[in-house]
């Protein structure tokens, strides 16, 4: 349809019909048939058909009952405005994927791409149009729950997960079958939220948002996702959702973005709650001129736009455009020409969970694990582990997929013991229940119901059977749904009730491999004491126990590495690699008193960003550089890297830059380029860099983004805390 065609609508509308226009649903309001419910319609105050009215619905799900919906709505639509499907699809609609902070763990923008486009594919059929993903903000803190929906600390590769995620969901143009449209969230900073509390405020300076949080949801809208959600948080005291700054000014102004904003669930109406509106009305009318879009589930649009236009307090103009991008979007996705889109029972059938989207998701797995450990080479297993017994509660479990994980959650997965039954000498023993007595608080939000009675048997069951062993692998770690939103933890360990079977085991063999789920940072000092090795596999979704098995046995190598710090203590929580310099910097001998650092513990994390191992050794040569950069060229730095193990393997080769004098303090460090590289046991191959005064740019003190001429450092090799560099001047 033609943009003027578009324009001819908006005028025959009436304001209220308008409102309407930029309310989105939640699916309560719709029936299994597709017919609109009494119930929640009422309870907003609107009638059941004006549901027929509203611009979207979220989280309805499956081809059928989609295709109904549609339909009816169309129907019922006074001007044919077909409806928009959104959703929260963050790691896969049915073949579910590793959590988004493992996909930030794998380095592979690639098979991130791959992974998405799967996604897509599945969630189009099924009738979706849209998800709420990327999630892009940058996190710092592991006590906030929401760490779980973000790709990790780092503003570098959390943009370029952002740009993979969207070309793979958007492919090349959201008219195409098998793609459906990005939407970057929760802008802005909702990452910051103080103390890692959800729905908590942020408080920062406007150049620490520049440098460090915006970049993120900029590479999403460079890569062209066609929607914004507004964030819970406020930001120095204004709310993001009616923040006329961040949208008007800074979203639309300065990066151009001409596509749709959508609030987060309520928070257009949370303006009051904020306590920046007096009312209701005083919230549509903050919201609409900040330039929010779309209300997601609250009726302050519908109820109040109309009076505030009648007594000249809104400019209806501004409706207008609100309405136009709403509707050029659904132009984009072809909706006008059919309303169904792509819905498909039959596609939806056959790539529903399909073998190619399963191996896809199985490749995930290996790439996003990460080795934390590996004493006397105890992985992988072999012929001299004996006797391997598997214990904990993720033994048996069907369920290791992690939050959002709607349609994949109650699809059945390969259990751990299915994946490993019959190919080996191995024995089983549950050891535990995920959570125990000293979880009943949270286990009530979980829908959990603990049963301890059976504690100390399932205990004595692990003892016994680990005693027999020669080496032990522990299935443990946090209840799939205990990271997520509204799960923002003070401690941050494995449940207590599993500690406590690690220690039991323990006692009677010490040859412990530890196999972490988890969608956190979390504490792991008793875990490290207490084993040989740690393979973090975070939530791992749908393919996870035949991946498990694959890495294990060493038929795949695990080639993740954190894109998140695992701090020492949740005491040291914010903490990141790329701290900013001080008064009186961190020096790491334990001497030396005046520094910056807590006084009863390490200062340094337990592991760094950027840490994990494989199964075998790197070598890498000095940092070879060009020493001058003149402004507008580019130079190279490169390394020679080789595989001195026996086994081929990967390596994530990582670039970090350090500016040595600037106008305001810098970080230590910043990644600025990473290369996945596979390497065939005793190759070696030369890595190059391209370094350019783009990369050298910060917020200065006169808050332009510019590069100063000087001296800076750069530093290859396999983490954060590399000291392989060499330096160079940009004159
Ligand atoms: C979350 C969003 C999500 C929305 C819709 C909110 O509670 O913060 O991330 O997209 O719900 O389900």
């Amino acid at each position: 349809m033609k943009e003027i065609e578009l324009k001819k609508i908006i005028e025959n509308m009436t304001v209220e019909e308008k409102a309407f226009e930029l309310l989105q649903l939640s699916p309560a309001f719709y029936g299994e048939d597709g017919s609109t419910e009494t119930g929640p319609a009422m309870s907003l105050g609107i009638q059941p058909e004006d549901a027929y009215q509203s611009n979207s619905v979220l989280n309805y799900f499956g081809a059928e009952r989609v295709l109904k919906l549609r339909e009816d709505h169309y129907k019922n639509n006074k001007h044919k405005i077909p409806m928009m499907m959104m959703a929260d699809i963050i790691h896969g609609y049915a073949t579910i994927m590793p959590i988004p902070l493992a996909m930030g763990c794998s380095f592979d923008p690639e098979l991130v791409k791959q992974c998405y486009h799967n996604t897509a594919v599945e969630a189009s059929y099924g009738g979706v149009d849209l998800t709420f993903a990327p999630m892009v903000d940058l996190v710092r803190d592991a006590r906030w729950g929401r760490v779980i929906e973000s790709t990790g600390e780092d503003k570098f590769l959390n943009g370029e997960m952002a740009k993979a995620m969207v070309e793979g969901l958007q492919g090349d143009g959201v008219e195409n079958e098998g793609t459906i449209c990005a939407c970057v969230k929760h802008f802005a900073a909702y990452g910051a939220v103080e103390s890692g509390r959800e729905y908590n405020y942020v408080d920062m300076s406007e150049r620490f948002l520049r440098e460090y949080y915006l970049p993120g949801y900029k590479a999403g809208l460079d890569a062209g996702a066609e929607m914004v959600m507004t964030s819970f948080n406020s930001i120095a005291g204004v709310p993001s959702t009616g923040n006329k700054w961040l949208l008007r000014d800074v979203l639309r102004g300065e990066w151009g973005f001409d596509g749709v904003t959508i609030s987060d669930w309520g928070s257009a109406m949370s303006l009051c709650s904020h306590g920046v509106a007096e009312d209701r009305r005083e919230a549509a009318r903050l919201c609409m001129e900040a330039g929010l879009d779309i209300e997601m589930c609250t009726p302050g649009y519908i109820k109040w736009l109309k009076d505030l236009v009648e007594s000249g307090d809104l400019d209806e103009k501004l409706i207008d455009e609100a309405v136009l991008r709403v509707l050029k979007l659904k132009n984009k996705l072809g909706l006008f020409e059919n309303p169904m889109r792509f819905t498909n029972v039959e596609k939806e059938q056959k790539y529903f969970r399909c073998d190619e989207f399963l191996e896809d998701a199985r490749r995930m797995v290996c790439a996003s694990s990460v080795l934390l450990k590996n004493e006397d080479n105890i992985l992988p297993l072999s012929e001299k582990s004996g006797k391997v017994a598997l214990i904990g509660p993720y033994v048996d479990c069907e369920r290791f997929v992690g939050t959002w994980a709607k349609v994949g959650m109650p699809c059945r997965n390969v259990t751990v013991r299915e994946a490993f039954e019959g190919k080996g000498n191995y024995v089983f023993a549950k050891g535990s229940h995920r959570l125990g007595a000293e979880n009943s608080l949270e286990a009530v939000m979980l829908k959990y119901e603990i049963d301890d009675s059976d504690r100390e048997k399932l205990l004595k069951q692990a003892v016994k059977t680990a005693k027999k062993a020669d080496t032990v692998v522990m299935f443990i770690g946090e209840h799939y749904d205990q990271s997520g939103e509204a799960h923002a933890h003070m401690e941050i360990k494995i449940p207590e009730v599993q500690a406590e079977l690690l220690r039991r085991v323990y006692e009677v063999n010490q040859n412990v491999v530890v196999v972490l789920f988890n969608g956190r940072p979390l504490d792991l000092r008793e875990i490290s004491q207490k084993s040989k090795a740690i393979l973090d596999v975070w939530m791992p979704g749908t393919s996870a126990a035949n991946a498990i098995y694959d890495m294990l046995t060493g038929k795949e190598e695990p080639t993740g590495r954190l894109s998140m710090t695992f701090p020492y203590h949740v005491g040291q929580c914010p903490i990141y690699y790329n701290k900013i310099r001080t008064c009186h910097t961190y020096n790491p001998d334990p001497t030396s008193r005046f520094t910056s650092k807590y006084s009863d513990m390490p200062t340094m994390p337990l592991y760094s960003f950027g840490e994990g191992m494989g199964y075998t050794t790197f070598e890498y040569s000095d940092v070879t550089i060009e020493p001058t950069l003149k402004r507008g060229g580019k130079i190279k730095a490169s390394v020679t890297i080789k595989n001195t193990g026996d086994r081929r393997g990967t390596e994530v080769i990582q670039m970090y830059i350090y500016d040595h004098f600037a106008s305001v303090a810098r970080p230590s460090r910043e990644l600025k380029g990473f290369k996945k590289l596979t390497l065939d046991a005793g190759e070696e191959r030369v890595v190059e860099f391209e370094i350019d005064e783009e990369m050298l740019k910060y917020w200065n003190i006169d808050m332009k983004f510019e590069a100063d001429a000087g001296k800076f450092t750069v530093y290859i090799g396999h983490d954060s805390k590399t000291n392989n560099s060499a330096e160079f001047e940009l004159v």
